[in-house]
């Protein structure tokens, strides 16, 4: 054993579970503790010996492995024989500076239980060993489960010996002993299925049907009359107002005026002295029988007042025109006497129509003040 203060930290431990393997006690911590120069002076241990290191020069797996083979070997715990076979459990070849730390703990492991040194080999190397093994037999058993080789060789020999996949020619068929339908063989149908129950036929009866059809009709009919009918109406009767309104819009604006002429009735009708005022309204005339110069006759007057164009009346107790307007008064020959009428009445021209009545022409006037009066068409004598 070295010196104590001259050990290193590991040799402390080595020689700390040795001592404990042993039974013997011991001051490790002591001896840690006061050696802290790594010194290969004494080797006592094994491990230095046999790995040819000092004690210094090894790591920490090393001295561990040191450590448990002296632990788990025999009495000659000094002998760096011990150590020997450690690194060389891992592998002959390799130094214990060399070996992992598993190969380490395994060569330490095997040596503890007694075991042959070539287990940690077989710990260290399964796992890259195992996979191929089994990609390999994995490989060499699917075949076989497959049914056949599965090289290219094999395939296309298994291809060509054995029955060609899918349709095959007639020919083919007839050489294999297969029947071949022809184009006249009835395909056997299979029986269709039981209609449901919402698919069978209705049972309702014929007159059940045309009532319903009715009524649909009906409903039809009253939605048309009600909504389309009414629109229907309406574009009908708005196209027709505006044909009208298109055909008033090509006739002109015009007055319908009476007829200039227009028969009165027979002269005998009218009594001497008498004033007809039942053509004012229609026509704007009187029809008159009186004298004028001492002459029976009958002439038409003018209703339109002489000075501003009022409409006079007739009035029968007084026999004389009135104008409402201004108050000019007429007599009954039509001359004016009070008021602010300048002149007499107007006379249109009368004549005897072919039936013997009296017509009269409002186209032509005849006045008094300038003699007109004294013109036969402006009278016709009785
Ligand atoms: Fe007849 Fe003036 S209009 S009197």
């Amino acid at each position: 054993m070295a010196k104590k203060d001259k050990m290193s930290v590991e040799e402390m431990l080595a020689a700390a579970r040795a001592s404990d393997g042993s039974g013997s006690g011991g001051d490790p911590p002591a001896a840690a503790a006061e050696s802290t120069e790594p010194q290969a002076e004494a080797p006592s241990s094994a491990t230095p010996a046999a790995s040819g290191k000092k004690p210094s020069a090894m790591s920490v797996e090393e001295m561990l492995a040191a450590a448990r083979a002296e632990k788990a070997g025999a009495a000659a715990s000094d002998k760096p024989a011990a150590a020997a076979p450690k690194p060389a459990a891992a592998g002959p070849k390799k130094k214990p500076g060399q070996m992992s730390v598993e190969e380490m703990l395994a060569a330490a492991r095997g040596e503890k239980a007694g075991a042959a040194p070539a287990q940690p080999a077989a710990k260290a190397s399964p796992k890259p060993a195992a996979k191929p093994a089994a990609a390999k037999a994995a490989a060499k058993a699917a075949p076989a489960a497959a049914g056949g080789p599965k090289d290219t060789a094999s395939i296309l020999a298994a291809a060509r010996s054995a029955t060609k996949p899918g349709p095959i020619s007639k020919a083919e068929a007839a050489a294999q002993g297969k029947t071949v339908p022809t184009g006249k063989t009835k395909l056997a149908v299979p029986p269709m299925p039981a209609k449901p129950s919402y698919a069978k036929a209705s049972t309702a009866t014929s007159a059940e049907r045309r009532g319903f059809l009715a009524l649909t009709l009906g409903s039809l009919g009253v939605y048309l009359s009600s909504a389309v009918g009414i629109g229907f109406g309406t574009i009908i009767a708005t196209n027709l107002l505006w044909l009208l309104g298109l055909a008033r819009y090509m006739f002109p604006n015009i007055l319908t005026e009476p007829p200039t002429k227009f028969k009165v009735g027979f002269p005998d009708e009218l009594a001497p002295g008498q004033v007809a005022t039942k053509f004012k309204a229609q026509f704007g005339v009187w029809i008159v029988r009186d004298e004028y110069d001492g002459v029976p006759q009958i002439f038409a007057l003018q209703s339109v007042c002489t000075h501003l164009g009022c409409t006079p009346n007739w009035l029968e107790g007084e026999q004389k025109f009135k104008c409402p307007c201004h108050g000019s008064g007429f007599y009954k020959d039509g001359i004016n006497f009070e008021g602010p009428a300048p002149r007499p009445l107007e006379r249109f021209a009368i004549r005897l129509a072919d039936d013997g009545q009296l017509e009269v022409d409002k186209s032509r006037k005849y006045k008094e003040e300038i003699g007109q009066w004294s013109d036969s068409a402006s009278y016709v004598t009785v």
